[in-house]
């Protein structure tokens, strides 16, 4: 068994309807356990910078002023294959169209209100988790940034503490 992680935010409509306590205890229920949770709130700026890949879009301006109109929670999510665990846990991501039972489906309105995020690839993992939490939190918390966006067994020893790479416009600590 190889254990992975994830990163998964709560959305500001989720949070703002007192769903984030229920996300959470789904998500355990699904066997993912939260290794490291943050509440924050992004600046437009850092919502732009988060969902730069879908600059240009139609939808991009509307998601980071969503993105950014209130507090939102991050949180490093650990277990086998936790990657495509948590996008199946999410559901599709129109919420409109999610499957019974899903986060978008429970917590969400439609595709721009749809409760939650998870990242799609291990590069991205890396990318994201990165934005919330330093080399260093994620550390004392025992969770290695090597291990961040890689599969790796178990049992493997947590390496030294080293900082994260600097993410563009990351989220102020
Ligand atoms: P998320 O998984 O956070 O990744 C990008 C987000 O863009 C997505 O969830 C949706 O909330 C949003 N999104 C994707 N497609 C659309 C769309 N057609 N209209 C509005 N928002 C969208």
């Amino acid at each position: 068994m190889a254990i992975e992680y994830t990163l998964a935010m709560v959305k500001p409509d989720a949070v703002s309807k007192g769903s984030t306590w229920h996300i959470i205890q789904d998500i355990a229920s699904s066997g993912l356990k939260p290794v490291a949770v943050r509440m924050t709130r992004l600046s437009k700026e850092q919502a732009k910078t988060f969902y730069a890949v879908h600059a240009g879009k139609k939808f991009f301006e509307g998601l980071t002023d969503f993105m950014s109109s209130g507090p939102i929670v991050a949180l490093v999510l650990e277990g086998e294959s936790a990657i495509p665990k948590y996008r199946e846990l999410m559901g599709s991501t129109d919420s409109k169209k999610a499957a019974p039972g899903t986060l978008r489906q429970k917590f969400g309105t439609d595709v721009s209100q749809n409760a939650v995020h998870g990242s799609d690839s291990p590069e991205n993992v890396r990318r994201e988790a990165g934005f919330f939490f330093s080399g260093t939190e994620l550390a004392v918390l025992g969770i290695s940034i090597d291990a961040i966006g890689a599969t790796v067994p178990p049992a493997a020893p947590s390496a030294p503490a080293a900082p994260a790479a600097t993410p563009a416009n990351p989220v102020k600590r």
